[in-house]
């Protein structure tokens, strides 16, 4: 039994992706989705026609992660697909955001990811994929989104890392960074029309569109997906430009 597991599969790009591995990928009998709404959770399941289990978990909480592991155990899985796609963000200067919310960007965003991949590593065999989602907010250190760039910067450099480590066993990781996306990710981050003037004019990338395309790229093994020209270009400058000047640009 050959699985895909998609964590924050409740909403937004998660939903997506599952819909898109329910279509795309026959290679895959089952599809686990994690997130802690488990009434979200059944309704994307019915929008499915593969197997489907709806894992109702925190992924910060360490005895969700027991069950789960203990689940991993008991039904002998064989995990083709990992898309570690939880996450949220939050805008404003860092002396204005929670420290829970902070610390919480950490928990999920990079500490939650690094533990999904750590525990779900040994049920995976050759020719398999990690997908770890980023963000555009990788590229370069953002003022007002200190910590939630700086998770994000994160999951770009393990993501690389873990790409090389894995290469040997044919297990290809991707890093997806989407920009901003219509989801409950803007309104839960505090991100409204007139709360920032780049991100009122930043493109929108479309979630459907994200998760088809990097499901492919990630079949071609690549490393890093923008699907947007300009954040392919936006990469691209962030690269040869001194940081200071693309922090200026990219100043939320
Ligand atoms: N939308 C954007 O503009 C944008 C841009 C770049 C990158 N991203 C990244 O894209 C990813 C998906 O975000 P989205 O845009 O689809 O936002 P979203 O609709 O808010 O989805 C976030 C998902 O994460 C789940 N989640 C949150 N906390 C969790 C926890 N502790 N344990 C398990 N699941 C949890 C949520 O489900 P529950 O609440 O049911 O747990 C939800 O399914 C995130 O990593 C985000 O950083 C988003």
């Amino acid at each position: 039994m050959k699985i895909a597991v998609i964590t924050g599969a409740s909403s937004g790009l998660g939903t997506e992706y599952a819909k898109a591995v329910n279509k795309m990928r026959q290679d895959i009998d089952e599809i686990w989705l994690i997130a802690r709404r488990e009434d979200k959770l059944k309704e994307v399941a019915a929008l499915l026609n593969k197997k489907v289990r709806t894992l109702k978990c925190d992924i910060t909480n360490k005895d969700c992660i027991n069950e789960y592991v203990s689940l991993l155990k008991s039904e002998n899985a064989e995990v083709k697909l990992l898309i570690n796609n939880a996450g949220f963000g939050k805008l404003g200067y860092f002396y204005e955001i929670s420290t829970e919310d902070n610390a919480g960007m950490i928990r999920l965003n990079c500490e939650a990811l690094t533990v999904m991949a750590s525990v779900t590593l040994p049920f995976m065999k050759e020719n398999s994929e990690i997908i770890n989602t980023c963000s555009i907010a990788s590229f370069a250190p953002n003022s007002r989104m200190a910590v939630y760039s700086s998770t994000k910067a994160y999951v770009m450099s393990f993501s690389r890392a873990l790409r090389q480590e894995l290469k040997g066993r044919k297990i290809n990781v991707l890093s997806v960074c989407p920009g901003p996306m219509e989801t409950e990710f803007l309104s839960l981050a505090g991100i409204g029309k007139g709360d920032s003037k780049t991100f009122d004019t930043l493109p929108r990338d479309n979630a459907q569109k994200v998760a088809e395309h990097s499901l492919k790229a990630s079949l071609k093994k690549k490393a890093v997906f923008a699907d947007h020209i300009f954040y392919k270009f936006y990469r691209f400058a962030s690269k040869v430009l001194p940081t200071s000047i693309v922090m200026k640009i990219a100043k939320t």
